[in-house]
């Protein structure tokens, strides 16, 4: 039984919970990243995107919303949550919790809040690997709590299946991309405002450089 199978059922209804601090609800953040990946690393609208560590299928659902036209596919060690991603989603793309069953040169991998799940001495190893999926040219995408803002960690707190995650800071991010080969490396901080100023959330593209962001997204490509 993987750690996720325990908040299958209710994964959503527990993220809603511990961010609604914001005022968004999961899908705001589900569907900014996928966004995010949208506009800076899909290299054309018909690409192919894995999404590792994809759970029940939040962020796979955005980047299909964003991306109609992409293959997207689900890589997770949580049966249970696979078997919960809606299966019009499912069967566009191949979802599943063997590596041998997908494909590989993937022109992006994407690992949204998956890495502060994964034990601090597995995380170089999960990383190599999702870099080994990558095709020429491809990108790996991270998406990580910023564990300097005081919101987010006490959102982590709060949170029950964030209960033995560790923050990364993203010099350790930056690390992992760096070691597996993907030397060039280009860090965004993002999401800043709650929804109380959603007036202001049009100057977040400019703040990628501001570490105040609740997440940040870090790229990785060999060029
Ligand atoms: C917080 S959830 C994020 C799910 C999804 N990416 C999202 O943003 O909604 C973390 C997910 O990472 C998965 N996970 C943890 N360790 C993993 C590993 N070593 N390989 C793949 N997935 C893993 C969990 O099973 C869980 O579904």
């Amino acid at each position: 039984m993987s750690e996720f199978d325990q908040f299958s059922d209710n994964y959503q209804a527990l993220l809603n919970v511990s961010v609604s601090i914001t005022g968004e609800a999961g899908e705001y953040f589900a569907a900014y990243k996928a966004k995010f990946v949208a506009a800076k690393v899909a290299p054309k609208p018909d690409c192919r995107i894995l999404d590792y560590g994809c759970g029940v299928g939040l962020v796979s659902g955005q980047l299909k919303r964003f991306l109609p036209q992409a293959r997207i596919d689900g890589y997770d060690v949580s049966q249970l949550s696979l078997d919960r991603i809606d299966p019009r989603l499912r069967a566009k793309g191949t979802f599943a919790c063997n590596m041998r069953d997908l494909g590989g040169a993937y022109d992006a991998v994407v690992l949204a809040n998956v890495l502060h799940h994964i034990e601090p001495h597995d995380r170089q190893r999960a990383i190599s690997e999702a870099a080994s999926l990558l095709g020429r040219g491809g990108k790996l995408v991270i998406f990580e709590h910023n564990p300097a803002n005081p919101l987010t960690r006490r959102a982590v707190d709060r949170c029950p299946f964030d209960e033995n995650a560790i923050l990364l800071p993203p010099r350790e991010t930056r690390e992992y991309l760096v070691r597996s080969g993907l030397r060039r490396t280009l860090l965004n901080y993002i999401v800043f405002f709650p929804r109380a100023l959603k007036w202001l959330r049009p100057l977040e593209g400019s703040l990628g450089w501001c570490p105040l962001g609740a997440q940040y997204a870090m790229v990785g490509s060999e060029t």
